[in-house]
């Protein structure tokens, strides 16, 4: 059980800290000609090797409580067309970049990347094969509905190399998925697993949510343990988002009665106790590993890393050029995000232009403080000589860029959350609960008040 009073304690709204600087930062003063200035010079930066990322927006139907950016259609000729587009940003992006560097990582997210047929997929595997040398040992992965899941679709993605199967299950039970309008699997998540299992190399990740309508602490419980007892590679169980003003759909789930923040917090630690006691390593704050998982061998080895894909190693991600809409490239020095409107960034690539929307340019200060973001929300440390060493920079100068709270810092010492050390810190006991808040002592961007950031735990 976290203890209550360091949970109301630290009960403050701080960014999760997906990107540094959080994504709401990111501005339309970043042009195209940025864009093209950082894609040229990222070839030049470290890490060396390539991240590729592909959004496919589409869904069949909508979950009432998706928080995604998704666009609900079945429209061939709209689906072919971005299609289309896609393939176009990608040779359009390609043209920057130096390809004798190796792909590390290929991610598809959504909407729905498998209710699109495998003649639509295959034709964009086939370029990136082309236009990209990848890596022999390089991480494929797709986020998948099981709803449109078959032992023929899985097979042709195995053909085409994907090595990780990310299921979002979201609940095992019937009817969570009807409050929710969530289309059930088409096959029993048992025997996608044992299909995946017998005929592939490939990882399989489980999403789950909890705090959505007919879910209780003990149903969740149960849903966790069924779950483990798939030996998933990997687990993650997010707190459901409900910001109805901002996803309308939302809003319906409502009539059910949704589960109170006390009941949210004890199906977290249901959670945390079926994962750990199966020997699962935690990652991060809501994320399991099994102990051999190359997630769980970094954060050992210090090494884990973090992108908007999820967490990853600091092997695997490299600068990650993103496409298709809402998509956003990770590079050294600068963000750079499509816009999110299906027909906008159609059109525009179409017209042979890139479909930024915004961005943001790092200075080196904020290059410093994202690496100490990153040390403490991943490897739950930080060294400022290991730092200094990265960046190649004098450890006494990084330190200066960052707010770096003295008297935030001691507060977290004496609540048994970090052990402080001449190089930096240790995140212990119960601090792992209180990450977002700890990197949050490094920030200085962080006087707007205005803005609405989830409640850290
Ligand atoms: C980007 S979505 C795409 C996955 C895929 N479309 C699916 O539903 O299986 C990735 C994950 O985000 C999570 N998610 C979606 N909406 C959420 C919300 N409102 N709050 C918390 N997690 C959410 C779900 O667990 C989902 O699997
Ligand atoms: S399938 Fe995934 S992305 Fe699509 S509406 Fe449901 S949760 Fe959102």
């Amino acid at each position: 059980m976290i203890r209550r009073d360091l949970l109301d304690k630290y009960d403050k709204a701080v960014p999760r800290y997906t990107s540094y600087p959080p994504a709401n930062f990111f501005n339309e003063d970043f042009t195209e000609r940025d864009f093209k200035t950082h894609l040229v010079s990222s070839n030049r930066e470290k890490p060396e090797n390539i991240s590729l990322y592909i959004h496919i927006p589409f869904c069949p139907m909508l979950c009432f409580y998706c928080g995604c950016n998704t666009t609900i259609t079945r429209n061939d000729k709209v689906i072919e067309s971005y299609m289309e587009a896609l393939k176009k940003e990608i040779k359009k992006v390609a043209t920057f970049l130096d390809n004798t560097r190796e792909v590390s990582q290929i991610h598809w997210g959504g909407g729905t990347p498998n209710a699109l047929g495998i003649d639509l997929i295959k034709p964009v595997m086939d370029l990136i094969y082309e236009r990209f040398r990848i890596r022999e040992k390089a991480e494929i992965a797709m986020e998948c509905s099981p709803a449109y899941l078959s032992y023929d679709y899985l097979d042709a993605l195995f053909d085409m190399g994907f090595n990780r199967i990310s299921l979002g299950i979201q609940d095992l039970r019937t009817e969570v998925l009807k409050a929710v309008n969530r289309a059930e699997p088409a096959l029993p998540v048992e025997v996608i697993m044992e299909y995946i299992r017998k005929n592939s190399v490939a990882g399989v990740n489980l999403d789950f949510i909890y705090g959505l309508p007919m879910q209780t602490v003990e149903s969740f419980k149960e849903t966790i343990g069924r779950a483990s007892a798939l030996h998933p590679d990997r687990l993650v169980t997010f707190s459901y988002a409900h910001v109805p003003w901002f996803r309308k759909a939302q809003k319906k789930l409502e009539s059910y009665g949704l589960p109170d923040a006390g009941s949210k917090l004890k199906m977290f630690e249901a959670g945390f106790d079926v994962m750990t006691s199966k020997g699962y390593t935690p990652i991060g704050l809501d994320h399991y590993a099994k102990p051999g998982d190359e997630l769980s061998k970094a954060l050992a080895n210090k090494q884990l890393h973090r992108n908007f894909q999820g967490y990853c190693t600091r092997e695997t991600t490299g600068q990650v050029y993103a496409f298709g809409t809402s998509a956003i490239s990770q590079m050294h020095s600068a963000y750079a995000q499509n816009t999110k409107e299906v027909a906008e960034y159609t059109d525009s690539i179409m017209k042979n232009r890139f479909a930024i929307n915004k961005g943001y340019n790092l200075k080196l200060d904020q290059i410093v403080i994202r690496e100490v973001v990153n040390e403490i929300m991943c490897n739950q440390r930080l060294s400022w000589e290991l730092l200094a060493e990265r960046l190649v920079i004098d450890d006494g100068v990084a330190r200066k860029m960052t707010r770096n709270n003295e008297a935030e810092l001691r507060e977290f010492e004496s609540d048994g959350l970090i052990r402080l050390h001449e190089d930096g810190l240790e995140v212990i006991n119960d601090g792992r609960f209180f990450i977002r808040n700890i990197a949050a002592s490094f920030d200085p961007m962080l006087k707007d008040e205005h803005i609405n950031y989830s409640r850290s735990v």
